[in-house]
């Protein structure tokens, strides 16, 4: 995820930008950058790759200049290199800016602007900021003026961070969606997009909120509305360590990204939805005439990324009407499946570098299949090789348990099944705009799925001792079981077995005995009656039952020992809702047992060996 610094009134800004990009190192990144405000123009270096690139690139700063931003980028719209390394600059160079976030309009902006002579130096959403605001300087604005209207042209995510030769003491800083700090004390002033950056220079800062302009000056700043009222920002008290401040505050990572998952679905969703309603998927470079062709769907994937196929294989068949299989990766690719050049491959990875997947699509490549990836690192290997990518933007994950990512994945799978159905002519527009709003709703359903957590906790700690689970669903509800599973076995490290709920009877009934826990996915599918008489099955059987319930289903939950109650969905997309209670119990489990569940043992984030 990308991070943001900058510092004006320092005797010497570089070595505060460069500790606080240092401090940002641990968000993930690609490329890094600074620009110092030095006399009549910027002086600017960014590099590709480590910290260490740029810190080799910086030796020749010019001395003791005072005001300068700084930029780790993580890549969402253009490859990870130099030129799409931030800080971007205007046409003239005298404005250098840093953006983290997604402008979702800037194709029709930047088209507008290169007709009125502009030049791009990037293949990035976040340059047509820098030229947006030269065209208002050129008209008379100063800085942040220039800003303020730009700000109202454009749409989407954005924290952004502007210098100026005119003024070289002022940072201009603004935000939507994506988090920006402001502070000045004592002859400073400091912009950042995390606490961490900010440890050891300032004691209290201030969180902007969407829409606010801050222009920060060595020890003062100003904070406007879009219209330049002034208004008051929310104080910030910053007492963290530096560990706790690069979690955010929580306990670990991985709890960090559960709770990421509502923003990690915005910033997927964000962008993608055309002004009438219909699916922009930008980045498939298959056209439409080759989707149209296309008569049968693989997806493949490993872990946690092969789930997620699962449980969208649901909305791609129902929607698109194809036949769809799900594969496991180091399966797929030895087994000499009927692929052919109608056949769509679908490789889903969070890293885009796990060797099963890569050699699967490699494989069916050479079988002639059109290959999609979906993956969350852009420029990754798949990325790279495949016909198409569709990125997730859930941000870096370090967690080694895969969360933020594989919501991400699911809601991107249901975008392309959305798209294909639309392309086949197998659902309305109106249907499909019907199932986008929809999808628009699942970030807040989430968000109200984790503000349960203190009661996962409690039902965790009731179970902790316990050593066998199953879990069970059907239908949509099956792959989360087996996600669920998987949580728990790899960060709880307790055997638990993810089955689909109509087949329990066929054998593994055996083996529930009184205390068992069985998880069951219970939320209202056409099959709720069929799991419940599963449930039932079980129960008879001494089980302790813990059921997902939706909201207000008051008589399925009488039949649990312990409810987890999420808000109703869509039965289509409910595994993006009902898999969180899920992921929170294998956490508190985990933390019961006192597990580090941010690196569990045995495991490895990424898998680069067969
Ligand atoms: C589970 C987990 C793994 C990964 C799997 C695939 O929490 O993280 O099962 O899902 O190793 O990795 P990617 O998605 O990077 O291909």
């Amino acid at each position: 995820m990308c991070g943001i610094i900058g510092v004006t009134g320092s005797g010497d800004a570089l070595p505060v930008l460069m500790e606080g990009l240092s401090r940002l190192e641990y968000r993930g990144y690609d490329s890094a950058g600074v620009a110092l405000a030095a006399g009549t123009q910027l002086w600017t270096r960014k590099r590709a790759g480590k910290l260490a690139e740029l810190v080799a690139a910086v030796g020749d700063a010019p001395a003791r200049t005072s005001c300068g931003i700084g930029h780790t980028r993580w890549a969402t719209h253009g490859r990870p290199d130099d030129r799409n390394a931030h800080p971007h600059a205007d046409c003239s160079g005298a404005l250098a800016l840093v953006h983290n976030g997604i402008i979702e309009n800037y194709l029709p902006l930047s088209d507008e602007l290169a007709g009125a002579g502009h030049h791009f130096a990037s293949d990035t959403d976040s340059e047509v900021l820098a030229h947006l605001i030269e065209a208002r300087m050129a008209e008379g604005d100063g800085l942040a003026d220039a800003v303020r209207h730009c700000l109202k042209a454009v749409k989407g995510a954005f924290a952004i961070a502007v210098v100026h030769s005119s003024e070289p003491d002022l940072i201009v800083a603004a935000r939507r969606v994506s988090p920006l700090i402001v502070g000045a004390a004592e002859g400073v002033g400091l912009v950042a997009s995390d606490i961490p950056a900010l440890l050891g220079h300032i004691s209290e800062c201030f969180a902007l909120e969407d829409d606010q302009i801050a222009e920060v000056r060595p020890g003062s700043m100003v904070v406007t509305d879009l219209d330049g009222n002034e208004v008051t920002p929310s104080r910030l008290k910053v007492d963290w360590d530096l560990e706790a401040a690069e979690k955010g505050g929580y306990e670990d990572f991985m709890l960090k990204e559960i709770h990421e998952q509502p923003k990690a679905l915005t910033d997927t969703l964000l962008g993608r939805l055309q002004p009438d309603g219909t699916l922009r998927l930008d980045e498939v470079r298959l056209d439409d005439d080759e989707l149209r062709d296309v008569d049968k769907v693989f997806v493949v994937g490993c872990g946690t990324s092969y789930y997620a196929g699962l449980a969208a294989r649901y909305a791609i068949e129902h929607w698109t009407r194809l036949p769809v299989e799900i594969d496991i990766a180091s399966e797929f690719r030895y087994r000499d499946p009927v692929v052919d050049s109608r056949t769509l491959v679908i490789g889903v990875s969070q890293s885009g570098e796990t060797i099963d997947t890569l050699q699967a699509m490699r494989e069916a490549k050479r079988w002639g299949a059109k290959v999609l990836v979906i993956c969350n690192v852009v420029d990754s290997s798949m990325a790279r090789e495949a016909d198409a990518v569709l990125y997730t933007r859930a941000g870096p994950e370090i967690g080694v348990a895969a969360t933020k990512t594989h919501v991400s994945q699911l809601v991107m799978l249901q975008l392309l099944a959305l798209h294909l159905a639309r392309l086949r002519g197998t659902m309305y527009p109106d249907e499909v705009r019907t199932m986008v709003r929809v999808l628009h709703e699942l970030p807040a359903k989430v968000e109200e799925a984790l503000g349960r957590d203190g009661h996962v906790s409690e039902v965790a700690l009731a179970c902790h001792q316990v050593r066998d689970f199953f879990y069970i669903g059907r239908h949509v509800g099956y792959p989360v079981a087996l996600e669920g599973a998987l949580k728990l076995k790899e960060i709880a490290y307790i055997r638990a077995e993810g089955y689909p709920a109509g087949e329990l009877k066929h054998g593994p009934i055996a083996l529930i005995e009184p205390g068992t826990v069985v998880v069951g996915i219970a939320t209202g599918g056409h099959l709720l009656d069929k799991v419940l008489s599963n449930v039932s099955e079980v129960r008879a059987r001494g089980a302790t039952v813990v059921l997902v319930v939706d909201d207000g289903d008051e008589s399925t939950a009488a039949l649990a020992d312990h409810v987890l109650w999420v808000p109703q969905t869509h039965e289509l997309f409910s595994p993006v809702v009902d898999v969180v209670p899920l992921q929170l119990l294998a956490y508190f489990l985990a933390k019961a047992r006192g597990n580090d569940v941010d690196k569990p043992r045995n495991l490895a984030k990424t898998v680069t060996v067969e």
